[in-house]
């Protein structure tokens, strides 16, 4: 059968971007093959350096992706911790991780560059990325673009484990990228990131949430006239939350001109609004069933651990452990 996997890292409140680069996909991939979800909170020890927020976070988003349509029934989810196996995995693959490989990775420069210790974890961080995929024996792993490289480090050891231990010790995962959302957008046009400070929450409040997209950059063409499509920081989020049609009548509005900035950017506060309105009301039940989601982490913990047996058993027979 098909593994799909991914993570998410607890180190701050999820946003579209989130979203739409993994979560989504994530979800309607569980229809495809066994699902193996997690929480990346060894990952988010990188960055987060408080117990209670640490767990806060982790709770948090435990909510929200089983909110977002993560069926428990179907699919395994778990915290990363839950299954400390990983380690052992992310030890094996460090003994044939070149340095080179990890000192390319734009990720570790990029959090270096933004103030973030650089950790010997941070270093490290693809190699117990890849343990993650690889401990599941996962096939395919839908995540964001900026995730793109880690894959490639990912691919790049389990070939190097097979090479030096024989084929078939570990299974060459596939990334998934739907081009479409492979980079959502910020509300200031760079990628929407945590670190750049430009992010729309998934679940915020509703007031400042539509605040911040009111507060979108536009140039200074004058209502009557058209607005320029190309640059426009307000249609590529609108298409995420509309229809073809409602999506197309918007694009033809801003060419036929008439309408000000901050018309659109009301319809697109609405469409975001509207769009998560379902999700909304599943955490507010979930967020008053605390005994559901330690009951479904649990449960997740077991079966993951279980087939992560499965894999490290045959990984240690292979490497002579
Ligand atoms: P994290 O928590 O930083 O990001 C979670 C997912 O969100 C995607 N993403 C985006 N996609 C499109 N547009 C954006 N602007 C955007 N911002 C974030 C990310 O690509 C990611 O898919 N390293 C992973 C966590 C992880 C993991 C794994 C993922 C740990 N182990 C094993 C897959 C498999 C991460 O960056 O999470």
């Amino acid at each position: 059968a098909m593994r799909i996997l991914t993570g998410l890292q607890p180190s701050g409140k999820l946003h579209v971007g989130n979203y739409f680069g993994a979560m989504e996909p994530a979800v309607k991939l569980q229809e495809e093959g066994d699902a193996f979800y997690f929480i990346a909170n060894y990952h988010a020890m990188t960055t987060v350096r408080d117990a209670a927020e640490l767990r806060a976070y982790t709770r948090e988003l435990a909510v929200d992706f089983l909110a977002c349509g993560l069926d428990p029934e179907r699919s395994v989810f778990f915290r990363q911790s839950d299954v400390p196996e990983v380690n052992e995995l992310a030890w094996i693959l460090s003994t044939v991780c070149p340095i080179s490989l990890l000192e390319k990775c734009h990720s570790y420069k990029d959090k270096v560059a933004k103030g973030f210790s650089p950790s010997h974890g941070l270093f490290a961080y693809p190699v117990l990325m890849a343990a993650d995929i690889l401990l599941y024996d996962s096939n395919q792993v839908p995540v964001g673009k900026d995730q793109k490289q880690h894959l490639e480090v990912t691919r790049d050891l389990a070939g190097k484990i097979n090479e030096a231990y024989g084929e078939g010790t570990l299974v060459v995962p596939e990334p998934i990228i739907r081009e479409s959302v492979a980079v959502v957008p910020g509300l200031d046009g760079q990628k929407m990131s945590k670190s750049y400070g430009n992010t729309l929450p998934l679940f915020g409040e509703e007031k400042p949430s539509k605040k911040l997209i009111m507060r979108i950059k536009t140039d200074s063409t004058p209502v009557e006239e058209p607005k320029p499509v190309a640059d426009s920081l307000i249609l590529p989020l609108f298409r995420l939350f509309a229809d073809e049609d409602a999506y197309r009548e918007m694009v033809a509005r801003h060419e036929s001109g008439g309408t000000g900035y901050g018309d659109f950017k009301k319809q697109l506060a609405e469409a975001y609004w509207d769009y998560f309105a379902p999700m909304r009301a599943k955490r507010e039940e979930l967020v008053s069933d605390p005994g559901f989601v330690d009951e479904v982490l649990a449960k997740g913990a077991e079966k993951a651990r279980a087939a992560a047996a499965i894999t490290l058993d045959r990984v240690r027979q292979a490497v002579g452990l």
